[in-house]
C-alpha cells in the first residue's frame, strides 16, 4: 500500500482487534469474503435508482448484484415475493429507520404558503417507540435525533420492577396517544419481545407495526430468536451486528408499503447506492442461510446465558435477571455499592475486555457515566468461544470489577 500512514493505522487496528476480547453487543467479525467484496471495484460505480430503472449507464453487472442481494435477503428470512419486498440500499440502520418514517408517517410542519392566518402548525406524526433510557435506539424518536424533531415520539419503557415490557401498559398508552406507527425493537433489551402482542396493540389503534430487529437479525435468521415477520408490516435491520455482515441495513416491507419505502430511500433520503456494500451484504446473507449459521446463532444465545448465569452467581445484578438473546445489561453501580458504568468499562478495557457503558432502566446517573455496561456474545462466538469460556470470562470480569 502506498499510503504508509493509513497502512500503519490499519495494521494497528487489526492488531487491536486480535488482541482484545470483544463483548460489544453490536459488533462482530465478518468473513474474509465480506471484507474482500467491500474493497472491490464496485466502489467505483454510480447507480442511482433501482435494478432496471437507473439514472446512469453501465448497470448490467450491478443490477444483477442488487437483485441477487434482494433474493438472498428474502431467502434468509424465509419470505416470499411479491408478498414481501426488500430494499437493500440503506447505508446504515439510522437512515433506514428515517426512510420508513418518511414513507409511512407523512411529516407535519408549518404551511409555508398563504396568509399568516393559514400558517398553522400541522401536528407532527406520532411514532411510539422505546425510550433510549429503557433500551430503545435514538432513531426510535429520541429528541436529539431527526426522528424526534420531525415526528413526535410516544416513548415507552419497561416495567419498573420486572424490567421487562408490560404489554398491558403499552396497550393503554397506544389507545391514549393513537400513534400512526409503532416501533418494536431495541438496542439494549436482553429479553425476547412478544411480536404478536405488539401486532394486537398496533391493530387496536390502526397503527403500522414496524420492527427494528437490528440487534437480533442474525439470531432470527439462525432460528435462535422469534421471527417478527408473521406480525410486522415493516422490518428494518442493520446487517453488521448478529447478522455478521458489512455496515449496512435492509428494509423489508409488505407489498402495500414497498413503493413508498423505495421512494423514501431513493430519492427521498439517499443518493447512489453503495454497491460494494450491497454485494458484501449478499455474501453475508448467503453465509447466514448455511447450516453452520444456525449452529452459530444458537451458540451465541447459549454463550450469553452462560455468561449471565455465572455473573449472577458471582453476585452481580443483571437487568431483568438474565437474557434470552446475545445481550446482557449488567448493573455495575448496584445502588452505589459497585462501580459506575464508565469506571467498569474503563477497567475492563485496561484489562483487554471491550464493552460499552450503558444506562439501566430507571437510571439515576448520567448517560455519559451511567449505572451499567452492556455485554454481547456475537463477536466472541464467531471466534469459536463456548460456554466454558464464558464462565471463565465472567470470573475474569468479576475479578477486574471487584479489585
Ligand atoms: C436497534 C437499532 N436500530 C438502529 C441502529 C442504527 O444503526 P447505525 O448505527 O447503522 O445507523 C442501531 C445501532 O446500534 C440499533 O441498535
Amino acid at each position: 500500500m502506498k499510503d504508509k500512514q493509513i497502512e500503519k493505522l490499519l495494521t494497528a487496528e487489526k492488531r487491536r482487534q486480535q488482541k482484545v476480547v470483544n463483548l460489544i453487543a453490536s459488533e462482530n467479525f465478518v468473513s474474509s469474503d465480506v471484507l474482500k467484496v467491500l474493497g472491490s471495484e464496485l466502489t467505483n460505480k454510480y447507480a442511482e435508482g433501482y435494478p432496471g430503472a437507473r439514472y446512469y449507464g453501465g448497470n448490467e453487472v450491478v443490477d444483477q448484484i442488487e437483485s441477487l442481494c434482494q433474493a438472498r435477503a428474502l431467502k434468509a428470512f424465509k419470505l416470499k415475493s411479491p408478498k414481501w419486498r426488500v430494499n437493500v440500499q440503506p447505508l446504515s440502520g439510522s437512515p433506514a429507520n428515517v426512510a420508513v418514517y418518511l414513507a409511512l408517517v407523512p411529516p407535519g410542519g408549518t404551511a409555508s404558503q398563504g396568509p399568516a392566518s393559514a400558517k398553522a402548525t400541522v401536528g407532527r406524526g406520532k411514532i411510539m417507540g422505546m425510550s433510549l433510557a429503557h433500551g430503545g435506539h435514538l432513531t426510535h424518536g429520541h429528541k436529539v435525533s431527526i426522528t424526534g424533531k420531525v415526528w413526535q415520539q410516544v416513548p415507552f419503557g419497561v416495567d419498573e420492577k420486572t424490567e421487562v415490557l408490560d404489554y398491558e401498559h403499552l396497550s393503554r398508552l397506544a389507545k391514549k396517544e393513537k400513534p400512526q406507527l409503532i416501533v418494536a425493537g431495541f438496542t439494549a433489551y436482553p429479553r425476547r419481545i412478544n411480536w404478536q402482542k405488539f401486532r394486537a396493540i398496533a391493530d387496536s389503534v390502526g397503527a403500522i407495526l414496524m420492527v427494528d430487529m437490528s440487534h437480533v437479525a442474525g439470531l432470527v435468521a439462525g432460528g435462535a430468536y422469534p421471527s417478527p415477520f408473521p406480525y410486522a408490516d415493516v422490518v428494518t435491520t442493520t446487517v453488521h451486528k448478529t447478522l455478521r455482515g458489512p455496515r449496512a441495513a435492509l428494509i423489508f416491507s409488505r407489498l402495500e408499503y414497498a413503493d413508498k419505502i423505495d421512494k423514501a430511500v431513493f430519492p427521498g433520503t439517499q443518493g447512489g447506492p453503495h454497491l460494494n456494500q450491497i454485494a458484501a451484504v449478499a455474501v453475508a446473507l448467503a453465509e447466514a442461510t448455511r447450516p453452520e449459521f444456525k449452529t452459530y446463532a444458537k451458540q451465541v444465545v447459549r454463550n450469553a446465558k452462560a455468561l449471565a448465569s455465572e455473573l449472577k452467581r458471582l453476585g452481580w445484578r443483571l437487568v431483568s435477571g438474565g437474557t434470552d438473546s446475545h445481550l446482557i445489561l449488567l448493573d455495575t453501580w448496584m445502588g452505589g455499592q459497585g462501580l459506575s458504568g464508565k469506571e467498569a468499562s474503563d477497567r475492563l478495557e485496561a484489562a483487554g475486555i471491550i464493552v460499552n457503558k450503558n444506562t439501566v432502566p430507571g437510571e439515576t446517573r448520567s448517560p455519559m457515566d451511567p449505572s451499567g455496561i452492556r455485554l454481547g456474545t456475537a463477536a466472541e462466538t464467531t471466534r469459536g468461544k463456548k460456554e466454558a469460556d464464558m464462565v471463565k470470562l465472567a470470573q475474569r470480569i468479576d475479578k477486574i470489577l471487584k479489585k
